[in-house]
């Protein structure tokens, strides 16, 4: 099931998602999001697979959705390849392990929300610059993050958009802990501890901590998607794209 930019691995019970774009900082396309949705769901199904750990490449974990991909063919309905992956994200019954270095923008941020346990290394670098590009938060950020964090740091990380390091991000309880060294060895440990506990205990582990959210999160999921694909049509996030592609900034000063 492997693809060129999402590459799948079995290592043991542990199933290795990578995802592996480096010439453009692992940028999610549509066809990398639905193999991504496949992975998961692979993971779910097979009897054999326990665990799920989803990497970058050794620098960089993503730079978000491809931003020329939203400028030429933007989601148009729910189920689009990027809105079915969102949507599978909490639907997720294994646990999933994140290993982050470098990048996390966007995507690459919010999706580390639906994941049990994340470690980072030293030098990654977590991003949220939707209003940056005009639109608004995804994956249900706008519920899970004030959860995670408290309202405040959310609205400052989800309002201004600015990037924050590996250790802001442990110590606002996204990431469980900064790894020195080989981040990936030392996340992919922690991953086959996971493997080792008695399967049945951990999914309804999972099950029971994400019982609360289930209602909330799939009517925020919704409300965000809808205006999130309607934003992406007009004309700021058009030109925060373009500005990006382009390589320059963008310019807000005509729009009201
Ligand atoms: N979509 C499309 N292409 C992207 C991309 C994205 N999200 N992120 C990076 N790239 C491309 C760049 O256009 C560049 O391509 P080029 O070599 O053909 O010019 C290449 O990847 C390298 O990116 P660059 O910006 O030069 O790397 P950097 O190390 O200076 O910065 C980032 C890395 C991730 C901080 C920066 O690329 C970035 O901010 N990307 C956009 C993130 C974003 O807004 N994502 C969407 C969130 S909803």
């Amino acid at each position: 099931m492997s693809s060129e930019h999402i590459q799948t691995q079995v290592d043991g019970s542990i199933l290795r998602i990578t995802i592996h774009r480096p010439e453009k900082k692992n940028a999610l396309t549509g066809a990398m999001y639905t193999a991504l949705t496949e992975a998961l769901k692979w993971l779910d199904a097979d009897d054999a697979l326990r665990v799920g750990f989803i990497t970058g490449t050794e620098d960089c974990f993503t730079s978000g959705n491809d931003l020329a991909d939203f400028l030429s063919t933007p989601p148009s309905s729910q189920d689009s390849p990027v809105m079915r992956f969102l949507a599978q994200l909490p639907q997720q019954k294994k646990p999933l392990v994140a290993a982050v270095n470098g990048a996390a923008v966007g995507v690459g941020t919010t999706l580390l929300l639906h994941c049990d346990l994340v470690y980072a290394a030293p030098l990654a670098k977590f991003q949220m610059p939707f209003t940056n590009l005009g639109l608004c938060p995804e994956a249900g950020s706008s519920l899970l993050l004030p959860m995670t964090m408290g309202y405040q740091r959310a609205a400052e990380l989800l309002m201004l958009g600015e990037p924050f390091t590996a250790a802001q991000a442990h110590a606002y309880g996204l990431v469980n802990q900064v790894f020195e060294g080989d981040y990936q060895a030392q996340a992919f440990a922690r991953a086959r501890s996971l493997a080792a506990q008695p399967p049945q205990s951990i999914r309804l582990t999972k099950a029971l901590l994400k019982r609360t959210q289930h209602t909330l999160l799939s009517e925020t999921m919704a409300e965000e998607g809808a205006n999130f694909i309607r934003m992406l049509g007009e004309p700021a996030a058009r030109e925060a794209m373009s500005a990006f592609m382009q390589k320059r900034k963008p310019d807000f000063s005509n729009l009201t």
